[in-house]
């Protein structure tokens, strides 16, 4: 799961200890094409059919039985790992949304309709759990969508938790009932799309279907809460045959397309595919010119590539787009450290500023993804630089976890140094980036990169790199019940002693995390990158289902 924060908060932030320098400028072209038709004709017939010849994983059938081997022991280790946790989750907050590991009771914070116990479903299927899974699904029966547990609906989440949880459970598992329930929820989160421009409200009272913003009274949204619905909704059309879904959740790609990207205030050019982060879905205006492929932007950018490749190749536009974001990004987007590192950024207007938040390090898994679906080296070659920055904030400490956000030393750009407090420069000196948010959260984002890279190239550098992940996740976040975040990822719990807790164990670790530890380890033909596609949540959707331009 990516998450959504304000951008105009961030950009405070990071003005107070921040620094300038001004991005390279373009001409403000756009040139999209390959408009796909809903009614069935694809302008690029020859396109499509070369690209549907094609596979991205790599063949594993030379692997050492001594790969094999340690492979498969680390596999059955994280199903060890994920058994401890599930079972803290059963014997106290079971049919919750979460477990409080530390007070060893429910927390209710996804509507109390079993965030976790949805969202985990394909990861009991896929681990193999199967009696847990059954039980679980008899749990899942049972809720009750209509009952919204006295609390507003995030839209967002509640796609990306429970309908993709929901939704990959029937894939994998054929139950139809899965589907149903994925069907009542999707529909009840439907007014939230009955707005001016067709966008859903951040928030949904689910009894009276009137829409909201999460800053009350207002009409604010981010690009990654508006645009993170047209996979599950793609999906979800297929299995219905009913393409209101579909067009419900496309419709963001229209409104992007119809609307200036970033743009530099005061200046006459324009940086295409990146847009501003925050937007009035009232106005229909953006209202920062801050864009991030960070917090607040980041699934937005992800679902273009992964729609495109769910939706068989057909939906031209959202591929166009992801390219033109690809190439902006390379251009303006990312910078190389002192360290000699190429790290992503934040964009605002014209100014480039050296920040990453964890959310950041989705980029390398899906950008390499796309890159061998187009055949781009260069693309490819960014994303394994860009995994290499990612794995560094994650390497360089001793507890092998990365923080939650960091703030990098621009190469030849002295002042990025020097505008730093002495504390600050000092964790520069140390580690090649200040720890500007020190905590680890349970996170997926790096773990689902280093999966990707492993199944694209089978260089067993990138699960041995998520290996040592995993025995930092047991050093510090293991306790007694579960696995919590931990606040501190420059102090490892073994040295002191002392575990430093975030009491924290979202629904992702379970759903995420996990997943993709597990699929790095598991045989690799076990969902491949070929036959499925993961959504921002790590559920698989099945590409098994050709399809033709119709539902
Ligand atoms: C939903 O709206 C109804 C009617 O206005 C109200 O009674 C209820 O409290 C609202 N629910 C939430 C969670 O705010
Ligand atoms: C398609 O789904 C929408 C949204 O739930 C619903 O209103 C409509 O009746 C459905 N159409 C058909 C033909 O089932
Ligand atoms: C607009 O762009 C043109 C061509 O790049 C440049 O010559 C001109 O100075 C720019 N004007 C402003 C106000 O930035
Ligand atoms: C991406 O854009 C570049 C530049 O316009 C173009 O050369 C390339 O063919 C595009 N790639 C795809 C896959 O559309």
């Amino acid at each position: 799961m990516k998450m959504q924060l304000a951008a105009a908060g961030l950009l405070c932030l990071l003005l107070a200890n921040g620094t300038h320098a001004a991005a390279a400028r373009s001409p403000g072209s756009r040139a999209i094409s390959g408009l796909y038709d809903r009614h069935g004709a694809s302008a690029n017939a020859a396109r499509v059919n070369a690209l549907r010849q094609r596979t991205v994983q790599h063949d594993f059938s030379d692997e050492s039985s001594e790969d094999k081997r340690i492979r498969r022991q680390r596999a059955e280790a994280i199903k060890s790992g994920f058994l401890y946790a599930w079972s803290g989750y059963k014997q106290y907050a079971y049919g919750a949304d979460e477990l409080d590991v530390v007070n060893k009771r429910p927390r209710t914070t996804r509507n109390g309709w079993g965030a976790t116990l949805v969202d985990a479903l394909d990861t009991l299927w896929i681990l193999g759990l199967e009696d847990e899974f059954h039980e679980a699904r008899n749990m899942v029966a049972k809720i009750d969508f209509h009952n919204d547990g006295g609390q507003l609906a995030k839209v967002f989440e509640t796609n990306i938790r429970y309908v993709g949880g929901l939704l990959a459970a029937h894939e994998l598992s054929g139950d139809r009932m899965f589907l149903q329930k994925a069907v009542e929820l999707t529909d009840l989160l439907m007014p939230a799309f009955n707005t001016p421009l067709g966008l859903p409200w951040q928030m949904l009272n689910i009894t009276t279907g009137v829409g909201s913003s999460e800053s009350p009274g207002g009409s604010s949204t981010n690009l990654a809460e508006i645009g993170t619905f047209q996979m599950e909704f793609f999906r979800l059309s297929q299995l219905t045959r009913n393409a209101t879904y579909h067009e419900a959740a496309q419709n963001v790609i229209t409104t992007m397309l119809a609307r200036n990207p970033l743009q530099a205030p005061g200046g006459n050019y324009t940086i295409p595919g990146m847009y501003p982060t925050d937007f009035d879905m009232l106005a229909g205006k953006f209202t920062s010119s801050a864009a991030y492929w960070g917090g607040g932007g980041d699934s937005f950018y992800e679902y273009l590539a992964k729609t495109w490749y769910l939706s068989d190749f057909m939906l031209h536009r959202n591929l166009d787009l992801w390219n033109e974001s690809i190439q902006s990004l390379a251009k303006y987007g990312v910078a190389t450290s002192t360290s000699g590192l190429l790290f992503p950024g934040f964009l605002d207007g014209s100014k480039f500023y050296p920040y990453a938040d964890t959310f950041t390090n989705f980029i390398p898994g899906t950008l390499a993804l796309a890159s061998k679906l187009v055949g781009s080296d260069s693309y490819f070659s960014l994303a394994e630089d860009l995994l290499e920055a990612g794995y560094s904030v994650f390497g360089e400490m001793p507890t092998s976890l990365g923080a939650e956000a960091i703030r990098f030393v621009r190469k030849n750009v002295p002042t990025d140094y020097q505008l730093l407090s002495s504390t600050a420069q000092a964790q520069v000196d140390k580690y090649g980036f200040v720890l500007s948010r020190p905590y680890y959260m349970l996170r997926p984002e790096l773990i689902e990169s280093l999966f990707y890279m492993y199944r694209l190239t089978g260089k067993t550098i990138y699960a041995d790199r998520a290996w040592a992940i995993w025995q930092g996740i047991q050093r510090n976040c293991r306790i007694a019940n579960g696995y919590v975040g931990t606040a501190d990822v420059s102090v490892d719990a073994s040295d002191t002693g002392i575990h430093n807790i975030v009491d924290s164990t979202e629904s992702f670790f379970y759903a995420e995390t996990f997943l993709y530890l597990y699929l790095i380890f598991a045989d690799q033909d076990t969902i491949s990158l070929d036959d499925w596609v993961f959504t921002t949540e790590a559920h698989p959707l099945s590409r098994a289902n050709a399809f033709d331009g119709t539902f």
